[in-house]
Parts: C-alpha cells; structure tokens; sequence
C-alpha cells in the first residue's frame, strides 16, 4: 500500500447527519390506515456522518474531517460526541440557531424491506457562506472529498474548493439525485466518480435501462467515473472503458447471515474513500468497498461499518475460498 502523500494524507466528508429512529412493523400501513409498532430503536445516522466512521474505523481517529449542520437542541450534542467518539473531527460542523437536527423515520417490515422518511432540519439550512476556517482547512488539505446529500448550492462550493487543491472528489447525491444531472452539474463538474443506489440512478434518468443511465453519467462528464450500488445484487462500474460489474459477496459462504442493509451504501462509501486514500486503484477500491457494505449487511446498526481488522480478516477468509480478488466482468450492454 502506498501512504497518502506527506500531510494530505486524511479525506473531508461533507453531508446530513440526522438522528435516527426505526420503527419495525409487520407490514407497512396503507393510507389512513393504523398498525402497531412492534419495536423503535434510536441512534445517530445520517449519511454524511456515517461514511466519515467508516472511514475513520479502517484508517483510524484523526484521519477524517466531517462538515455539515445541526441544530441549538439536544439530538446536536449526541451526534457531534458520537463522531468525537469515533476520532470524527467535527470543526468544520455549524450549529444553526433556531434550527432543529436532522431527523430520519426508518420504517421497517418483517421482510426488511423499508422506507425512509427524513426531515432534513438543519442540514437543509447549510450553504456555501457555511462553509468556516475549519471546513475550508480541510477541503484544501484532503487527499480524498466525500460529497454528499448537504444542499447543492454549498455540496458545489465544496466540491470545487477540494478539486482546485487537488483531491479526489466522490461524489454521492442521496436524495439530491432528485434534481436530475442538470440541477447537480456544479458538483459532477468537480468530482471525479460519481456513486448511486439502484433508487437515485432512476431519480437521476427515470425510465431508462439502468446500465445505459449509468454509462450516460460518466459520458456526459468527461473524466467522470460512475458507480451503481445494487444492494445484494452487487455493483457496477462505468468509465470511459466502459462498464464493469462485480457481484456482491456470498455472505453465507461466510457464515454471514443480512439482517440490515440499512447504512450499507454509507459503509460502501467510506472504505472506497478510504482505500483510495491508501492508494488503491479504482476496481480495487470498489471491490472492498462492496465487503464493508456486505459486512454491514449483517448488523443491525446503521453505523455498523467493519474495521479496518475486520476487513482483512474477512479478505483472508474469502481468499481462503478462492473468491478474492473479486473477478469483474464486462457488461453487455
Ligand atoms: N445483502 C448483501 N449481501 C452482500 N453485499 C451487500 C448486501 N447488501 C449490500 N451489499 C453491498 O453493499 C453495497 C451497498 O449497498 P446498497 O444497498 O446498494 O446501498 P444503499 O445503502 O445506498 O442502498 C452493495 O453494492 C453491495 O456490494
Ligand atoms: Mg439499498
């Protein structure tokens, strides 16, 4: 592994952090309808804040910055000591006044299917203005820039600040992709890969094959790599080489069981950004960013992205099996 370069060795997050509440039911509601909840679970989440603990669980406390917005009431002081905790720097975090923290209603059947009901609060509030000293230290500094579901006005500022200085912008629009690739062309401009799930690439190019709807992205900006997450189905990659998949792990193979996938796209995320900062190359990087989404599969904690010791671990033991390195194949498409 090559380190990252001598004091930009560190990657900046950008996106919501929300607390989050499950709620698991027998089966969803129809309209007006009521059904009694059979279990509620509450911790902090939010997709900006937990691909900045993935990251900082493989690369280790004082290696992340994270950037984004809470509220003046209490959920503010949970989720910044939650990423404290987690060796998270949050300096580059505003807290709006008047505002409230993000909030997220994760409702969950018992065929884990599920929906997400989120209240942006404050983190709809941060624009480029809210960018302080240590947001911008960081932006500048940082070998790779995560940029992900903050408003887009302030998610291109970011963007463009990390690209002039010389990282690696990835960038993951979440339920921002719903302003389609105009409205998000002032960040795709800057990043350099591009990864959306199944959902947001449909929100990006409704009605079109989803393999044409992602080579589309990476040709309509130059340089641009664009990745499809599939949940288990696995991923896919398009370039200017053209498309590539990759399936997801065999859990089972493991001795692994999926209990949640919720957070699996974020655990993804992090161990790409990670593992680029390490100097990976791209397919690599996607291969075991798509084992800390696999691993997190199998805990029910949305933050449940794996260490760093957990990953080689887990590496060694599909090597074992003769499924690592993951084979990629081309897409016919
Ligand atoms: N049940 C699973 N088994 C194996 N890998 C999985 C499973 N669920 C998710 N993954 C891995 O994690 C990645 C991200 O999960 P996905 O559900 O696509 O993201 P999101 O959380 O954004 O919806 C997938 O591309 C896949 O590689
Ligand atoms: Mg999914």
């Amino acid at each position: 592994l090559k380190p990252g370069r001598e004091g930009r060795g560190r990657v900046v997050v950008l996106g919501a952090v929300n607390w989050d509440v499950s709620i698991f039911e027998a089966s969803f509601p129809g309209p007006g309808e009521e059904v009694p909840v059979l279990g509620v679970s509450e911790g902090p989440g939010g997709k900006g804040a937990n691909v900045a603990v993935a990251v900082a669980r493989i690369l280790g406390p004082g290696s992340v910055s994270f950037v984004g917005a809470v509220g003046d009431d209490d959920a503010s002081r949970i989720l910044l000591s939650g990423l404290e905790q987690e060796g998270v720097s949050t300096g580059g975090v505003r807290q709006v006044p008047g505002s409230k923290s993000g909030r997220a209603y994760i409702v969950v059947d018992s065929r884990g299917a599920k929906t997400i009901h989120t209240h942006f609060g404050a983190n709809d509030r941060f624009g480029p203005g809210d960018l302080n000293e240590a947001a911008r230290d960081a932006l500048s500094s940082s070998s790779v820039a995560v940029v992900m579901d903050l408003p887009v006005e302030a998610s291109g500022a970011a963007a463009s600040m990390a690209r002039t200085a010389g990282a690696e912008v990835v960038y993951s629009p979440g339920v921002r992709a719903a302003a389609g690739p105009s409205g998000l062309r002032r960040v795709l401009g800057s990043a350099s890969v591009v990864v959306v799930n199944e959902a947001e690439l449909g929100r990006l190019f409704p009605g079109e094959g989803r393999l044409r709807a992602l080579s589309r992205l990476a040709e309509d900006c130059p340089g641009l790599a664009a990745i499809e997450t599939r949940g288990p189905l696995g991923c896919a990659l398009a370039t200017e080489d053209g498309s590539h998949e990759l399936d997801a792990i065999d859990l089972r193979s493991l001795g692994l069981e999926a209990v949640n996938s919720t957070g699996a796209g974020d655990a993804f995320l992090g161990a790409y950004a990670a593992h680029r900062l390490l100097g990976l190359g791209q397919r690599d990087s996607v291969s075991l960013a798509a084992l800390a989404g696999a691993l997190k599969a199998t805990r029910a904690d949305t933050r449940g992205s794996p260490t760093k010791e957990e990953m080689t671990e887990a590496e060694a033991k599909l090597r074992k099996l003769r499924q690592w390195p993951r084979a990629w194949r081309r897409s016919r498409a």
